[in-house]
């Protein structure tokens, strides 16, 4: 097993093991035969770190890597770099780590006093012709060239993305309240099919807990608003609806208080429940209604649409926050299934129901529904689960209940898959699926490109890497111009 920093983190390891190198494969090896319709590149964002951590380490925390895949006339041309953020900047420059492990409370080194700690290693999303690395803390979006992923720069819209903050927190974080807070966005922002706006937002243990933003298709923020949160809470991800915003308020508490006692910031505190935010999208913070249901956690929601007087949320469900924290050591995490919410605006009320039994991750669907009526999702299933690896790729059909499954070899592991549609104007669910493949006794990577239609079918194509692309986040793609 590849070990490259010589120590046995299991996030270090295997599939996990960061890969030291940038470079380009022009026209990459492929079995099979890439489809002509598939035009445009496919990106995606990882932690790999570029230091061996000094203490702890966790994948929520190494520096971002984009891979970019792009296709063009039936070839494969292939990219990896670095996310030059401020913090890989200055660690680069002192040849080592300066930051230890946040949720181990360990304290970054004096030399990084001023460098933000955010690793932008979690999403890559092509929108308003600019291309961002995102993560949701420390570090607002980070502006990449979406043809050599040289690092342009922090993009916070212009100033815009700063948070706008009270008087009495500006005091006491010693700002003008006017300049407004952090700049932050989550990871997971929503593309609108109809209007291509882009909707996100920012939550943080400091008030306001959660703001919303929506930036229009031209890429200008012209929205962020503070929205009254019933406490402060690790908001990884959301849904929108053609007529709705949907926060969902998960009982992973953030209590600035519980750092002063050396515990971590983030807590499970399962008394609180569930709340979920409903807000129609022409409205604003007071038009939020609040429904309550059992304690859960959702890293990553399929989609949402709006049925008459019903919102319907299909989410990647865990019983509990999938995190041991500090004193929970040996707790079993729990995986996460396809639930759906049903939210009835009338009566006040959210049923739950089970879709499917199976433990799955990162879900996607064919986002030329997102926020609509829906037939298809993806997934990653089975497997040592999560980001460690599938050991398969679902489809679900949602009208039929069949589920469909593309097997990987014994220890390979998929990451998340994404969907390509044929062509423009082609019926939901017509297209591809593309997923990157870590091959356990080569220790390399493959990308499948399969056919979303028949997935359990032998790839349309394998492009083959030398090397390997570590198990990482998310990733999305950008239809060539
Ligand atoms: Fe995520």
């Amino acid at each position: 097993m590849s070990r490259p920093f010589g120590n046995d983190d299991p996030m270090l390891g295997g599939p996990w093991a960061p890969w030291p190198m940038e470079g380009e494969i022009h026209d990459c090896a492929v079995v099979g035969e890439i489809p002509r319709e598939l035009a445009g590149t496919y990106y995606r964002n990882g932690a790999n770190p570029q230091f061996a951590p000094k203490g702890g380490y966790h994948f929520f925390l190494g520096d971002g890597m984009v891979h970019a895949f792009a296709f063009e006339d039936g070839r494969c041309h292939y990219r990896n770099r670095w996310v030059r953020t401020p913090r890989f900047v200055a660690e680069r420059a002192a040849g080592e780590p300066l930051f230890g492990n946040l949720f181990a409370g360990e304290l970054p080194d004096a030399r990084a006093a001023g460098v933000p700690n955010g690793p932008a290693n979690t999403n890559v999303v092509w929108h308003g012709g600019k291309l961002l690395a995102l993560v949701e803390g420390g570090l607002p979006p980070v502006e990449l060239d979406p043809d050599t992923l040289a690092t342009r720069g922090i993009w916070d819209f212009e100033g815009r993305l700063r948070r706008p903050i009270d008087p009495e927190t500006a005091k006491l974080l010693g700002v003008d309240p006017a300049a407004g807070g952090e700049a932050i966005l989550t990871a997971h922002p929503k593309l609108d099919p109809e209007s291509g706006e882009m909707l996100a937002f920012g939550y943080s243990a400091i008030p306001p807990w959660l703001t919303y933003v929506e930036v229009d298709r031209a890429g200008r923020l012209v929205r962020n608003e503070p929205i009254d949160v019933p406490f402060p809470s690790m908001v990884h991800d959301f849904v929108t609806t053609s007529e709705h915003v949907v926060f969902p308020i998960f009982p992973a508490t953030l209590r600035p208080e519980r750092m002063a006692a050396g515990e971590s910031v983030l807590g499970w505190e399962p008394e609180l429940g569930t709340r979920i935010g409903v807000m129609p999208r022409r409205g604003g913070n007071a038009d939020v209604r609040w429904f309550e249901t059992d304690p859960c956690y959702v890293f990553h929601p399929l989609n949402a649409y709006t049925e008459g007087r019903r919102v319907v949320c299909d989410m990647a469900q865990y019983p509990r926050l999938p995190l041991a924290l500090p004193g929970e050591e040996g707790v079993v995490v729990a995986s996460a299934s396809l639930v759906r919410w049903s939210i009835d605006l009338d009566a006040g009320t959210v049923k739950q129901e089970a879709l499917d039994d199976r433990a799955i991750e990162f879900p996607r669907l064919d986002e030329r529904r997102t926020g609509l009526a829906y037939r298809y999702g993806f997934a990653g299933s089975g497997g040592r689960g999560a980001v460690a690896g599938f050991s398969e790729v679902v489809r679900y059909d949602l009208a039929s209940g069949a589920v469909a499954a593309h097997r990987v070899g014994e220890g390979d592991a998929v990451g998340e898959p994404i969907f390509v549609p044929r062509r423009a104007g082609a019926p939901e669910g017509h297209g591809f699926v593309l997923v990157l493949v870590w091959r356990a006794a080569e220790d390399r990577s493959d990308l499948l490109v399969l056919d979303a239609e028949n997935l359990a079918d032998t790839p349309l194509a394998t492009v083959r890497l030398p090397h390997r692309v570590p198990a990482g986040f998310h990733g999305n793609w950008r239809p060539a111009a």
